[in-house]
């Protein structure tokens, strides 16, 4: 299959707002969720047997290694972060001493604090490559922290780690997928693939180096992890591979049936051009709310009563710790709207208003697919709103005539009485319809274009 640029592969999701979340959970990409429909009906009617469902993991754990350049003997699989990590912590000495960030997200750090034979320190992140350097013999840290986007100074890890020969542990959960990392630089890297590899909860990725590989302990290996697996369902010996497959859980078929393509998607777009794309948009973000550029694609802000407003207006993000928390598409309308809220915009003489132009709209989510099932009771009208609620731009039609005052101009207006009241309904009265909608008229653009919105001229009928 042939490489996608990034405005093809928008074709492949649909989104039914405006989707920000995916530091909690990514959307699948289409092939991924087809693939999951079909292995479901399959199961629903028991129409095949399940070792190709099982045939899926393996296609997964060779997607993976070429997205983090390892060999595929170095990849072992799992369910979840918390439990591959479990296996890692084997590998440690007692009395090992683990230095972690302070806020580093618990499946990483408590499969380590429950091991008693562990010294275990918590250190600020900034602070965490001195704190290697203080004498540990392991450092457990996110690529990419999960409550502030913070990405980590990896040359500073791995440089701080090798000179005090300590083992690294890293989870690249909210980092790839968009962030470029080389796995073979660590000893271990655990990556949970519902997040940015957009893959059904259920699939997690573990690398490991030779020298980890050789201490850590199979604590839950099973049939998977047997060195022939379909030969090591009955009775001893214990018969484990040699590679990291033997650190291997028993996959749940499911989800390895959306991860394969949904890896495969990533892999035809390609991590930088993803990286640069969500970087470009997280910046336009924090552009827009007063902020300095970033180099997370993950965004987070105080902004009060925000996430009650992005949530009224179809647009899912997420608090965490009190702060709003978007990810991933941080639009520029987005950034217009809480730029407006915040009142923290300063328009440059000449330029023009931030505003929902039609344009703006589209790039700030994909249309709504037609809803397939439209319960009896519902009227037409509900229906109609909850699409406008969605998708505010819907019934808007281009300004006529064309706006000629201000060559910045793109204004639209809603095309009829009702979808005027229809989309007014839909938007106010939260303060965002306050933010869109100028006193008079309704023209969603243009500071020079004062001039009523006028309607198209009916045209007489023929007598
Ligand atoms: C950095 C990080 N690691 C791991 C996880 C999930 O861990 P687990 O698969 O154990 O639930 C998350 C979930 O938000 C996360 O942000």
């Amino acid at each position: 299959m042939g490489a996608l640029t990034v405005s093809e592969a928008r074709e492949l999701w649909e989104p039914a707002g405006v989707y920000c979340n995916t530091a909690s959970y990514g959307l699948p990409p289409r092939p991924a969720w087809e693939a999951l429909q079909s292995a479901l009906a399959d199961w629903h009617g028991g129409r095949t047997s399940w070792e190709h469902w099982g045939q899926s993991t393996e296609g997964a754990r060779a997607a993976f290694a070429r997205l983090v350049n390892v060999g595929v003997e170095r990849v072992a699989v799992g369910s979840t972060v918390s439990e591959l990590v479990g296996s890692v912590v084997t590998a440690l000495p007692a009395r090992a001493r683990v230095v972690v960030p302070d806020v580093e997200f618990t499946s990483t750090l408590f499969p380590l604090l429950v091991q008693e034979r562990l010294d275990v320190r918590t250190v600020a992140p900034g602070r965490l490559a001195e704190a290697i350097g203080e004498g540990a013999d392991a450092v457990a840290f996110s690529a990419v922290q999960m409550s502030s986007g913070e990405v980590a100074d990896l040359d500073a890890l791995v440089a701080a780690a090798a000179a005090a020969e300590a083992i690294t542990i890293c989870d690249a959960t909210q980092a790839l997928g968009w962030l470029p990392l080389n796995a073979s630089r660590f000893d271990a890297v655990v990556c949970g693939a519902y997040k940015w590899l957009m893959s059904p909860r259920g699939s997690a990725f573990l690398t490991v180096s030779e020298r980890l590989l050789e201490r850590a302990v199979p604590h839950s290996a099973g049939w998977y992890a047997g060195e022939d697996v379909h030969a090591s369902y009955f009775g001893p010996p214990l018969r484990l591979a040699e590679n990291a497959r033997r650190l291997d859980l028993s996959p749940a078929w499911f989800s390895w049936v959306g991860t394969e393509p949904a890896l495969e998607v990533i892999e035809r777009i390609g991590v930088p051009a993803i990286h640069a794309h969500d970087l470009t948009l997280a910046n336009r973000f924090r552009a827009g709310i007063g902020l300095a550029p970033g180099d997370s694609a993950i965004v987070c802000a105080d902004l009060p009563g925000a996430a009650d407003r992005l949530r009224r207006a179809g647009i899912f993000a997420a608090l965490r710790g009190g702060r709003l928390r978007t990810r991933r598409a941080a639009r520029r309308a987005l950034a217009h709207l809480l730029a407006r809220l915040q009142r923290r915009r300063r328009r440059r003489p000449g330029t023009r208003r931030a505003g929902l132009t039609r344009a703006g709209a589209e790039r700030f989510s994909e249309p709504l697919r037609p809803l397939g099932y439209l319960p009896a009771r519902r009227r037409a009208s509900d229906h109609r709103l909850d699409r406008l609620r969605a998708a505010p731009w819907r019934g808007l039609r281009p300004r006529w005539p064309p706006c000629r005052r201000s060559p910045a101009c793109s204004g639209v207006t809603p095309s009829s009485a009702s979808a005027r009241a229809a989309w007014a309904s839909a938007v106010s009265p939260a303060p965002l319809a306050r933010a869109l909608i100028p006193d008079r008229g309704w023209s969603l653009v243009g500071p020079r274009c004062h001039a009523p919105a006028r309607t198209r001229p009916r045209r007489r009928p023929t007598p």
